[in-house]
């Protein structure tokens, strides 16, 4: 069996002790190094993870661990340096959190960087390994549906936490078509003060090269999804074709109608369950370049390309064409530009989520 591949965790809230708890289980991993700047948590984590250097200088700990793969999870604010850091620590894979980035520009900057530096990197999307996930892509690419026409994905979270999610797995139920143009709507100045910092509630249309078309809408204006209880798993991800539809509740399970009739099944976004498997596939990509990661960052740009995209479109309006050939800071037009109206919330449970 080959070797163990030695692990940097950055950042050790919620996300990075479920990255460094679920490396520390996997007998191809060795967590060699934590970093945080909270010296609270790094005494917490490190008796879990069998005590490895710890620090709170990310780019000392890096250069003195050399580790295979370097791992970070901070909150958004934080992407383009630690990739800088994560490439100079001679890293071969890079993994990190979602959303890539908090703008085109930082996005591209990164692109750029792990091009040129030839380095793996892997996305958190890691919701695609649910068991009712995956059943929605068999029966898609089963062709029970017929043609694919039309993929969709709502959710009443705010953008920046969940649109990346949504657009990641849109796109893999398309087969991971190009996208050509989207267009878009937002109203909602609250939860741009937030750290993942988004409109209220924004909704958008995208053209895919194959000719299916993309709805996604994220935030206050969002349809409930009635069967899931817990708020921020009210997400619906499907696909709909001539001969029928398939759909994923993020935490109730999946449906879908063909010509043989309804079917359904359970299912629940579990970290507990979704992350094993997710580690292990960057273990697989580690060994073999050809078994590439189904989370990796080329894919996870281009989602991040189209929801920069609608942002641009809610400024600018009308459409706006793919890939975008210049970076911008598209939070800062939204800053800029976003009317004081109020959104109006879909349901009682959004307007209290929404109030600001
Ligand atoms: N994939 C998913 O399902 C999922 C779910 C929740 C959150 N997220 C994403 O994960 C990311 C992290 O979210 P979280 O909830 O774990 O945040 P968190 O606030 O719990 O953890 C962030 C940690 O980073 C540390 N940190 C900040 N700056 C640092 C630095 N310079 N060096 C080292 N450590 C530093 C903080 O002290 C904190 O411990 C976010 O981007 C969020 O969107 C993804």
């Amino acid at each position: 069996m080959a070797g163990k591949y030695r692990v940097l965790v950055v950042g050790l809230g919620k996300r990075g002790m479920h990255h460094a708890a679920t490396f520390h289980a996997n007998p191809r991993f060795e967590v060699a190094g934590i970093c945080d700047i909270d010296q609270a948590r790094l005494e917490a984590a490190a008796p879990k993870l069998s005590s490895p250097l710890a620090g709170a200088d990310a780019a000392a700990l890096a250069q003195t661990v050399k580790p295979d793969v370097f791992c970070f999870c901070t909150l958004p604010g934080l992407r383009l340096q630690m990739i800088k850091i994560g490439i100079s620590s001679g890293a071969r894979l890079i993994a990190f959190e979602k959303p890539i980035a908090l703008s085109s520009a930082e996005a591209i900057e990164i692109k750029r960087a792990l091009d040129a530096a030839g380095v793996k990197a892997v996305v958190s999307h890691q919701h695609r390994y649910g068991v009712h996930y995956q059943k929605v892509r068999e029966i898609i690419a089963s062709g029970a549906l017929g043609r694919i026409h039309t993929v969709y994905g709502t959710g009443t979270g705010w953008m920046l936490h969940l649109m990346s999610h949504l657009l990641d797995y849109l796109r893999w139920f398309n087969d991971g078509a190009e996208a050509e143009w989207v267009m878009a709507q937002a109203v909602g100045r609250g939860k741009l003060a937030d750290l993942h910092a988004s409109p209220d509630y924004i909704a958008g249309f995208i053209q895919f090269a194959n000719g299916v078309r993309g709805i996604v809408e994220c935030g206050a204006g969002a349809p409930d999804v009635p069967e899931v209880s817990y708020w921020w798993r009210k997400c619906r991800i499907g696909a709909l074709g001539t001969d029928g539809f398939a759909e994923v509740l993020t935490g109730g399970g999946w449906r879908a109608v063909t010509k043989t009739g309804a079917s359904s099944g359970p299912g629940s976004m579990n970290y507990d369950l979704d992350m094993p498997p997710y580690v292990q596939d960057m273990a697989e990509w580690l060994d073999d370049d050809r078994r590439v990661h189904p989370c990796n960052f080329q894919s996870a740009y281009k989602g991040h390309q189209i929801m920069m995209a609608l942002c641009r479109s809610v400024v600018q309006g009308g459409q706006v064409a793919l890939p975008l050939a210049t970076g911008a800071d598209e939070l800062a037009l939204l800053q800029a530009h976003l009317p004081e109206t109020k959104v109006l919330a879909s349901t009682a449970e959004n307007a209290k989520e929404y109030q600001s």
